[in-house]
């Protein structure tokens, strides 16, 4: 389904440029662009020195900007390729007045680019596109290639929390984390069972869960 691009989107990136990063691939070979380095300085885009996560595949925002209001410790980067979804969370973490929220603009692939090595304690990924077809593996949030790259940019012990409903992708997953040396500390099948009063529920979740789907999570460490 095409989408429809949103009216003003120029404009209303620029915006937020305060909290915004867009990726300028020019070059769009993804390997090229993620050895470029345009490193942020988490210290001066947050103003201290608190510890950052990461949500990669934001999509509109709900989940990064519930978490950032409950936790005003934790600063947060949030990742997004559509720019047309990404507005609305950077609209959204602008109007709530949120200041431990960056947001970037970029495909996963392209992160090193942006991110040091050993800054991050979390990652989170929510929801991410199952990509079931064959031949897609690789395009997978949880493909081996992804997840050595996650742990250069995760602190050591740092964690990944991935929730699905595709229980395919939940197991392509698990396997990808144990092949990949990650600890799995938690694996759910019914994250409903669990009445985890601190999970916040994604705009993917809630509609999935209305369609009585099972959640599934993992949380692993690097
Ligand atoms: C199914 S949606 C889930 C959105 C949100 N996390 C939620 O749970 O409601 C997946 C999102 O990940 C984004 N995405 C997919 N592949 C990506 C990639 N390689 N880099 C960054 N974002 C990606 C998509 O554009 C989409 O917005």
């Amino acid at each position: 389904m095409r989408m429809h691009r949103k009216s003003h989107l120029d404009e209303r990136l620029s915006a937020c440029g305060d909290i915004l990063t867009v990726a300028d691939l020019t070059d769009k070979n993804m390997k090229h662009a993620a050895a470029e380095r345009e490193e942020l300085d988490f210290l001066k885009l947050f103003g201290n020195a608190n510890p950052v996560r990461l949500e990669i595949g934001c999509g509109k925002g709900k989940f990064v900007c519930e978490l950032a209001a409950r936790h005003p410790q934790i600063n947060f980067v949030a990742v997004e390729k559509i720019s047309n979804v990404l507005i609305e969370a950077v609209e959204r973490a602008k109007a709530e007045n949120l200041k431990n929220v960056h947001f970037i603009n970029s495909a996963a692939e392209v992160l090193p680019r942006y991110i040091k090595e050993g800054t991050v304690d979390k990652i989170y990924l929510n929801f991410s596109n199952p990509l079931p077809k064959l031949g897609y593996a690789k395009q997978r949030l949880t493909h081996p290639r992804f997840l050595n790259m996650y742990r250069t940019l995760l602190k050591d012990g740092g964690e990944i929390v991935q929730k699905t409903d595709d229980g395919d992708f939940y197991r392509f997953s698990l396997e990808s984390f144990t092949e990949c040396g990650y600890e799995i500390l938690e694996k759910c099948e019914d994250l409903a069972s669990l009445a985890d009063t601190e999970n916040i529920v994604t705009e993917h979740e809630k509609r999935f869960s209305d369609m009585g789907k099972n959640i599934y999570r993992i949380i692993a460490k690097s």
